[in-house]
């Protein structure tokens, strides 16, 4: 109540007469948002450490607020003039005293805000002029978080439901040591370095390139990008935007470029911290070569070897250009696995929104490709989707299928369901349908993907019965409508997260019959699941179908699993679980193969990489 008076009184006050003598730090003070916005202010004195096309940016004199590496308030801020015509008498290194209006700006409502001086006047110019020198990250400040974003997300960044509070409502303290939000907050406006910069993902269609500096880091992956881990998804990147001077960052930054040292001012826009930098990023040197190698894992040609594919072919249609390129990467990448996992495959004329649903002319369009590019014959089993209903680029119809080699796999008892028809687990066990979809009529799969369940047998085993085995192909609803990392809920809103959570319980049960009519079944299941492994849709998913994650099977190293990039992270949304008669690391590879996350972005075929596995599916 006292403080609430004082507040009131405060706010009285400055309404009459504008607020003398404040400081930059001031200004911007402990929190997030600033205790004079809306206020005008007077007689404050900056020195000018950048200009932009829309305003300047000031720091605090250092006799106001000596600056030091723990200081949580900021002692840069950003004045908007619209035009930066305010600045145009001046140049950086000279001080000047202003008034103005402080505001706090967000373009959405889904974002933080960024604190700015609005309508500056100015008061006057301080004669001389002084050497700005940028504060280095890590060195004249502290250096950025490396596993916490916010104090209230609870712990866990990818905590489900996202969304509990809100950083502008609950305003909390600033603690840069801790919370990577935190401690760009504690930068806003500041002229900064980032020393020894390395790019962690390619730059997005503007050039905006997420960049760690030379501070300490975790998650570093081979390659020189950052991969997203449990409860860490790496507050120290941070996204190079436009270029302060109009030049344009290069669009083909690649993970692992290394790059000049890059000055910039801190900013937010676009629901992301960034350091718009004085001119525009250098490359020094690119990791080489662009590609990485094919795999080792090869087909035994039997069933004690039999290689698996999962790639997400992109909106895979009949007048794609990528034929080529998917061809290149399954046949000389993924040594044309014996059986495909295939998602996003488009009805034969793709985006044109009629009543079109077959995909054969696709599919058969897909497997000329991969025989011309010397591969084998493959054939093809997907079950057409309800036209319309399982989202995706509106018209293409996407579904999930598989290509097989025929002269070593076939179905087993086929008996293709169709759209509609609910597939069961049968005594045996077999299918009712086969191939067939899971629960499709369930409303989970609104504007989703049905997965593919098929049951295969390798031609020409010996055990009949060992020799037989089940796929599960899925592609889970998308993580589209997630609220930014940077923004202002917290947790950040998992898209779709109560889809994809039906959507695996349901999975996962069908599996479980399985299992629980032959605990030795066999069971691949692979896919675009659109989600990460620690995560509560693949959490249930593992704990109710019984399956393991082959990459703990095989122990990948865990900042290797990834499949995608999006913003700072690379990330795996692609995963291939196995039934426990498949986990046996002896009897098991698996590999993702980065064929598109490492090459810049106009060379890239598919926006997932693709992977292969090896299983002994008679063991
Ligand atoms: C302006 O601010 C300075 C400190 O930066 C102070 O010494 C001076 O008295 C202030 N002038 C007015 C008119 O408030
Ligand atoms: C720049 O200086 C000139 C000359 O003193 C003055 O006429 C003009 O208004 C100044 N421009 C701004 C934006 O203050
Ligand atoms: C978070 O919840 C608030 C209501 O508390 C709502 O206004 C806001 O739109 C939500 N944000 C997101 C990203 O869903
Ligand atoms: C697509 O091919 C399958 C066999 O692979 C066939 O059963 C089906 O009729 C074909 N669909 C169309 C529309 O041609």
């Amino acid at each position: 109540m006292l403080q609430l008076h004082h507040h009131l009184l405060t706010t009285l006050l400055t309404l009459l007469t504008p607020t003398t003598a404040l400081t930059i730090p001031q200004i911007n003070g402990p929190t997030f948002l600033s205790l004079y916005a809306n206020q005008p202010i007077k007689n404050l004195t900056g020195i000018i450490t950048a200009k932009g096309p829309n305003g300047l940016w000031l720091r605090a004199p250092a006799t106001h607020s000596p600056k030091t590496k723990t200081s949580t308030s900021s002692s840069g801020i950003y004045v908007f003039d619209g035009d930066g015509t305010f600045g145009s008498n001046f140049s950086v290194g000279n001080a000047i005293v202003l008034g103005g209006v402080v505001k706090e700006y967000r373009s959405s409502a889904d974002y933080l805000f960024l604190t700015e001086i609005t309508v500056p006047v100015l008061e006057r110019r301080v004669e001389g002029s002084e050497e700005v020198k940028p504060r280095v990250i890590g060195r004249d400040t502290l250096a950025p978080p490396t596993k916490w974003y916010s104090g209230l997300d609870g712990g866990d960044v990818f905590g489900v439901p996202g969304n509990v509070s809100l950083v502008s409502v609950v305003k909390p303290e600033l603690e840069p040591r801790k919370y990577g939000l935190d401690f760009w907050e504690s930068l806003s406006g500041e002229l900064v370095t980032v020393k020894g910069g390395t790019a962690v993902t390619k730059p997005n269609r503007y050039g905006d390139t997420w960049v760690v500096g030379d501070w300490k880091v975790t998650g570093r992956n081979a390659r020189g990008g950052l991969t997203m881990r449990d409860g860490d998804a790496n507050p120290e990147a941070i996204v190079i935007g436009s270029p302060l001077d109009g030049s344009k960052n290069p669009a083909d930054t690649k993970m692992g470029d290394r790059l000049e040292d890059i000055t910039g001012v801190v900013s937010y826009a676009f629901g992301f911290y960034r350091i718009l930098p004085t001119t525009a990023i250098t490359v020094v040197k690119s990791r080489e070569p662009v590609l990485p190698p094919p795999t080792k894992i090869v087909s035994s040609g039997k069933c004690d070897g039999i290689t698996f594919g999962d790639y997400n072919v992109e909106n895979l249609s009949p007048t794609s250009d990528h034929y080529d390129g998917l061809a290149e990467h399954i046949v000389e990448y993924m040594k044309s696995p014996d059986l495909v996992f295939i998602q996003e495959v488009q009805d034969d004329n793709g985006p044109t929104n009629d009543a079109v649903v077959s995909a054969n002319f696709t599919l058969s369009t897909l497997t000329a490709a991969i025989s011309a590019a010397g591969g084998p014959n493959y054939a093809f089993t997907d079950v057409v989707p309800v036209d319309d209903q399982d989202g995706g680029q509106p018209g293409g119809n996407i579904r999930v299928a598989y290509l097989y080699k025929p002269s070593l796999i076939r179905l087993y008892k086929p008996n293709p369901g169709g759209p509609l028809d609910e597939n069961e687990v049968l005594a045996g066990p077999t299918l009712k349908y086969n191939p067939g979809r899971i629960a499709p009529a369930n409303p989970a799969w609104t504007a989703s993907r049905k997965p593919l369940v098929a049951q295969w047998e390798v031609i020409g085993g010996k055990n009949k019965k060992a020799d037989v085995f089940f796929t599960v192909n899925v592609h889970f609803g998308s993580k589209g409508g997630s609220s930014s990392l940077h923004g202002d809920a917290r947790p950040p809103v998992n898209g779709g997260v109560d889809d994809r959570l039906e959507q695996s319980r349901l999975t996962a049960n069908f599996i479980r019959e399985i299992l629980s009519k032959d605990k030795k079944a066999r069971v691949i299941a692979a896919g675009d699941f659109n989600e990460f492994t620690f995560v509560q849709p693949l959490i249930e998913y593992a704990d109710i179908s019984g399956l393991k994650d082959l990459d703990e099977v095989v122990k990948i190293d865990e900042v290797e699993r990834y499949t995608y990039l999006f913003d700072m992270n690379a990330q795996q949304l692609d995963h291939m679980l196995v039934s426990p008669a498949l986990a046996k690391k002896s009897k098991a590879a698996y590999e993702h193969i980065h064929v598109n996350t490492w090459p810049a972005y106009d060379a890239q075929v598919s926006d997932h990489d693709p992977s292969v596995a090896r299983l002994d599916v008679c063991a």
